[in-house]
């Protein structure tokens, strides 16, 4: 492997374990904590379960508590879904390890961004936003792990860069003064030349891309990681019955 130098013999002492089988041996060991990571994909690259089994390893592994923020699933959809593959969030949400925050009633608001009616514990519909509801979230649970999934149909309501960056900084804001390590997902834009540069690009600490290249192969490239040494280069993953694992050691042949 031509980049191993890049990772060997580093060790990252306020960090944690991704929970991606394959991944910490490309990332310093782990996620740098306290910060906001990107995970940018194609639809069907695999950011939900990429998200998951980040939270799910942290609340059974390290019994750190984690949030999941979902703006596409409703609640029975994300537990079914996740439980196909082996993570059985029920359990974690019993034991006081997770919580699942149903934010999809975001989506359908029109005009305002961040304004939405949305079930808060099942009850009754309460007019909230997007940020309202992260802070809520550190308030009550105080998790270490946060993910948000995803922030596209909010961020891309807003037609430009210019307007959009103040609503994903604002996000980005939040979810740190949590001090908890965040994932937030996010489709990622191509055109006919190659891909678009996105504005929560800039702004997150981290970006990992997942996209599928020539004859379905998937590839995982991490596009940076402030502070940390990592491996740069495309590696090939699969999605399988326990979810994904990165093949960190193999080339992805374009
Ligand atoms: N048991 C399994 N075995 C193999 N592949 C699976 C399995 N379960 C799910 N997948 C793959 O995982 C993909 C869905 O993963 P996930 O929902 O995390 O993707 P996503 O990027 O979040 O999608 P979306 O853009 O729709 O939100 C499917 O495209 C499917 O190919
Ligand atoms: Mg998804």
């Amino acid at each position: 492997m031509s980049s191993s130098h890049e990772i060997e013999g580093s060790s990252n002492s306020s960090s944690l374990n991704s929970g991606i089988r394959g991944l910490d041996a490309m990332l310093d060991g782990a996620f740098p904590q306290g910060k906001v990571i990107l995970v940018l994909g194609e639809p069907g690259s695999g950011k939900t379960i990429f998200c998951s089994q980040f939270l799910h390893y942290g609340a059974t592994e390290k019994k750190e508590k984690s949030t999941f923020i979902g703006m596409n699933e409703v609640r029975h959809r994300f537990f079914n879904e996740m439980h196909t593959i082996g993570m059985d969030f029920d359990s974690l949400e019993k034991s006081g390890m997770f919580s699942y925050i149903d934010a999809t009633g975001l989506r359908r608001i029109p005009h305002e961004a961040k304004v939405g009616r949305i079930p808060v514990g099942g009850k009754e519909l309460e007019l909230v936003n997007l940020i309202d509801i992260i802070q809520e979230a550190i308030e009550k649970f105080s998790p270490k792990r946060i993910v948000i999934d995803s922030i596209s149909d909010l961020v891309f309501r807003f037609p430009t860069v210019e307007e959009r960056r103040p609503v994903v900084l604002d996000l980005v804001e939040t979810l740190e003064s949590s001090n908890a390590t965040c994932l937030m997902t996010s489709e990622l834009i191509s055109t006919g030349n190659g891909r678009v540069i996105q504005a929560e690009e800039y702004l997150a600490e981290g970006v990992i891309l997942l996209r599928t290249i020539q004859k379905g192969v998937r590839s995982l490239q991490i596009l940076k990681m402030r502070g940390s040494k990592i491996d740069t280069r495309p590696r090939p993953y699969v999605i399988k019955g326990n979810g994904i694992e990165v093949y960190s050691t193999e080339e992805v042949y374009q």
